[in-house]
């Protein structure tokens, strides 16, 4: 089963895709992490996607539907969890082009409904594991008392370079020009479903399950 997480930034796909790979075996692929393992490798073109990422912009198509591509040649064990991919129509064609060709379906594409107000609340709040990337909230999940992650025990976390008020603007509006259209594309085509990305993190879960189990 393969589908994709779609929502603005800080809606909670990260949160509930690291869910459905301890759960169902799935394979994320989230093309923010992909980009900030290219960023930190130091590479020239490294350095263009961090420039990009830090103000909030999105990086080139091409760019990113090289490194899915690359991902797609690799073990799909329960199928694969886009997370923020695709973020344009051109990926969105790409992407459909891509499972063609390796004759895989798109079997949901789900929607995560949030506001605006909660999203900024959302991203203020967020940290992550140093060690494995776990995403805490400092209101809905805070880090454990003794400091440690609940998941690995590291006891370093970190906050991203574009969680600032300045870059959330542009990332919103990046989502609302160029991703929202997506949320059309995906209805004519008869594979969008919508959860309440408002819910509590375990409600979020029980929506996305009822749906992958239908
Ligand atoms: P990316 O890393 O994809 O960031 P994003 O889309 O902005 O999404 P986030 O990671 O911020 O949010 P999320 O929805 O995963 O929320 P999370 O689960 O962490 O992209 C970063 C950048 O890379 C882009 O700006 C762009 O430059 C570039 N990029 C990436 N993909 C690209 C592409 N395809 N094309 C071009 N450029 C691309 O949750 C957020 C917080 O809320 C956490 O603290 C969490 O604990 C909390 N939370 C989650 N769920 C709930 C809940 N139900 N209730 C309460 N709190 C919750």
């Amino acid at each position: 089963m393969n589908i994709i997480l779609l929502g603005p930034p800080g809606a909670g796909k990260g949160t509930q895709a690291r869910t459905l790979v301890e759960t169902r075996k799935m394979i994320q692929l989230s093309t923010g992490d992909m980009l900030r393992e290219a960023r930190s490798s130091g590479t020239e073109m490294g350095k263009v996607v961090a420039a990009v990422m830090d103000r909030g912009g999105l990086v080139t198509d091409e760019i990113v539907i090289g490194l899915i591509r690359e991902k797609l040649e690799g073990d799909k064990q329960g199928g694969f969890i886009f997370d923020g991919f695709p973020r344009t129509l051109a990926q969105a064609d790409a992407l459909a082009e891509l499972l063609a060709e390796k004759s895989e379906t798109l079997d949901a594409v789900i929607e995560m409904r949030v506001d605006d107000a909660a999203l900024v609340a959302r991203i203020a709040g967020r940290s992550t594991c140093g060690s494995c990337g776990e995403v805490y909230n400092d209101t809905s999940r805070p880090i454990p008392a003794d400091g440690h992650c609940e998941n690995c025990g590291g006891t370093e976390f970190k906050r991203r370079a574009d969680d600032n008020e300045e870059s959330l603007k542009v990332r919103l509006m990046e989502y609302y020009k160029k991703t929202s259209p997506l949320i059309g594309y995906y209805y004519a085509k008869g594979q969008l479903k919508s959860v309440d990305g408002l819910a509590s993190m375990e409600d979020v879960e029980a929506e996305i399950a009822a749906i992958l189990d239908a």
